[in-house]
């Protein structure tokens, strides 16, 4: 335990810390290098994220309620690269987005039932709110391109009355609204299935979620996605310039 906290503190920075000129001091970084903020970056999806960036020489920052860099990346490499900080999505500091290129809302819950209203309320908050306000205000800091990693669901639980749709729902109409907020801003929507890939607890345990859903994808590649080739299509969209696509662009997992 003690030597999880050492790891986590050397690795994390605070809210107040200006991201484009942390990212400028690391002299392997040009002045002129793309600053990518990933929120929810610690996780899943968001660490294949990162590491796909950093292969595109972007300087990236994690953000997440912890602010930690998880366990098991402690000895890579290519993670102290990245800065992993602490930046709540509910009440994101717009200075931790100011002079940065793009934004990636990554903040979610698993998709379960729920049967309080409280539960349902989370599962709005941890899926839409979260992501709505950090992009709301990755528009207020000027930033021009966002990506938001929706889900696909099936048609018939496409519904308010699942609080997990409601909120992906709320986060893809912030979406669209950030993509009008001028004729330059341009907002791309992924809506992976089940996501399948090497998944970490917090504890640093591996799960392989491979064995069961790896073959599965063969069979219904509509419905599933290796974690590895989504976070190389969120790469590659986060540093596409081709305008002639839209503003507004959704991904379905077969596109993926
Ligand atoms: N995994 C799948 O199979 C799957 C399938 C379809 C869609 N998706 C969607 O893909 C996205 C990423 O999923 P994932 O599996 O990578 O999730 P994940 O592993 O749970 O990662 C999400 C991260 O977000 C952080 N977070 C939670 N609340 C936050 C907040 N208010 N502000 C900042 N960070 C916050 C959490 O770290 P802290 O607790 O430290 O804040 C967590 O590490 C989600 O929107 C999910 O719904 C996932």
């Amino acid at each position: 335990m003690e030597n999880q906290d050492q790891t986590q503190a050397s690795t994390t920075c605070e809210s107040s810390v200006d991201v484009s000129r942390e990212c400028e001091s690391q002299q392997l970084i040009a002045d002129d290098t793309k600053k990518v903020v990933i929120y929810g970056g610690n996780g899943f999806v968001g660490t294949h994220v990162a590491h796909a960036l950093l292969n595109k020489g972007v300087c990236t920052a994690c953000l997440s309620r912890s602010g930690h860099k998880p366990l098991h990346l402690k000895d890579q490499k290519w993670s102290e690269s990245v800065r992993w900080c602490k930046g709540n999505a509910l009440e994101p500091d717009t200075k931790l987005l100011e002079r940065v290129h793009g934004m990636i809302a990554l903040v979610g819950s698993a998709p379960l039932p729920t049967t309080s209203r409280e539960a349902y309320e989370a599962q709005v908050i941890a899926n839409g709110e979260t992501n709505a306000s950090a992009i709301k205000a990755a528009g207020e800091a000027g930033i021009k391109r966002i990506i938001l990693v929706g889900a696909k669901l099936p048609f018939f639980l496409q519904s308010d009355r699942f609080g997990y749709a409601k909120g992906k729902r709320i986060a893809m109409e912030a979406a669209k609204a950030f993509s009008e907020l001028s004729n330059e801003h341009r907002a791309v929507v992924l809506q992976p299935g089940m996501i399948f890939g090497k998944r970490f607890l917090k504890s640093g345990k591996s799960v392989s979620l491979d064995t069961f859903f790896k073959p599965l994808s063969y069979i219904m590649p509509w419905q599933f996605v290796c974690v590895n080739r989504l976070a190389e299509r969120v790469a590659c969209e986060m540093m596409c310039d081709d305008s002639s696509r839209g503003q507004f662009i959704v991904i379905k997992n077969s596109q993926i």
